[in-house]
């Protein structure tokens, strides 16, 4: 059956120095307690060495927020997926609105990133989700579902089953303006309708979906107590242990 994953997206925040200590942090605060769910924090590449090493990684997997489209080679500044699971790290958040927005990630790229991460063995968190305008116009279905279909669903059922999905409504994000539980249960059972019409049950019942947007220790049992919400992808609120573990311990 699918996991319960609570994992926090640093985003461009901290120097090495400050995430080293946040991670550190919230290395003692897990220590000798029992949580229900697993917990990962995606850091900027040049923490995930450092951070890999100071923590347990049993205990709290390592994600980046990104990698490259290409294996390797004349790529000026770019990270390959490569190097990310050299340096210990799990996880690779993609398909995040703001790459998406920002940085003009197609699906076609995206796609191309999905394929290296799991070839690397990293296991893609993979972001979707709609803007204001899209929800307003009732269109946040066909929004998700064509994320799903133009990055994912090229996947063999076998690779298909090693993906996390994050679905993060754009106006949620960083808004402090947050999907309603209603709104995020219909939505991730859509979703998983979708999985399940394109994998077969079975795949969709054990796929993890979590929610993103505002997501903190207020709302956070609210929304997680929803049957196809398997948990959170967590901005702000990633950035302080006080306001992370009460998240993590919202299961
Ligand atoms: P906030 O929790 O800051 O709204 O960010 C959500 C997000 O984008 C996580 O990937």
């Amino acid at each position: 059956m699918r996991k319960n994953i609570v994992a926090g997206n640093w985003k461009m925040n901290t120097t090495l120095q400050e995430g080293l200590e946040l991670a550190k942090g919230l290395d003692a605060a897990l220590q000798g307690k029992t949580v229900n769910c697993d917990v990962i924090i995606g850091t900027p590449f040049t923490h995930l060495a450092s951070i890999a090493a100071a923590i347990d990684t049993n205990k709290i997997g390592v994600a980046a927020e990104n990698c490259a489209d290409k294996e390797k080679g004349a790529y000026t500044g770019e990270v390959s997926a490569a190097m990310v699971a050299s340096t210990g790290a799990k996880y690779v958040i993609l398909g995040h609105s703001e790459r998406r927005a920002y940085y003009h990630e197609t699906p076609e790229i995206l796609k191309e990133k999905v394929l290296l991460a799991l070839a690397n063995g990293l296991t893609p968190i993979f972001c979707i989700g709609e803007v204001l305008e899209e929800r307003e116009a009732g269109k946040h279905f066909d929004v998700v579902k064509a994320q799903l279909e133009g990055s994912l669903f090229n996947l063999s059922p076998e690779d298909f089953g090693k993906i996390i999905l994050a679905y993060e409504p754009v106006w949620a994000i960083g808004t402090g303006k947050t999907a309603t539980p209603a709104q995020a249960q219909e939505i991730h059972a859509f979703i998983r309708k979708t999985l399940a019409e394109k994998y077969g049950q079975e795949i969709a019942d054990n796929t993890s979906i979590l929610y993103g947007g505002s997501c903190n220790a207020g709302n956070a049992k609210e929304l997680f107590a929803n049957p196809d919400v398997d948990g959170g992808l967590i901005g702000g609120a990633s950035l302080s242990v006080d306001k992370f573990m009460p998240i993590v311990e919202a299961f």
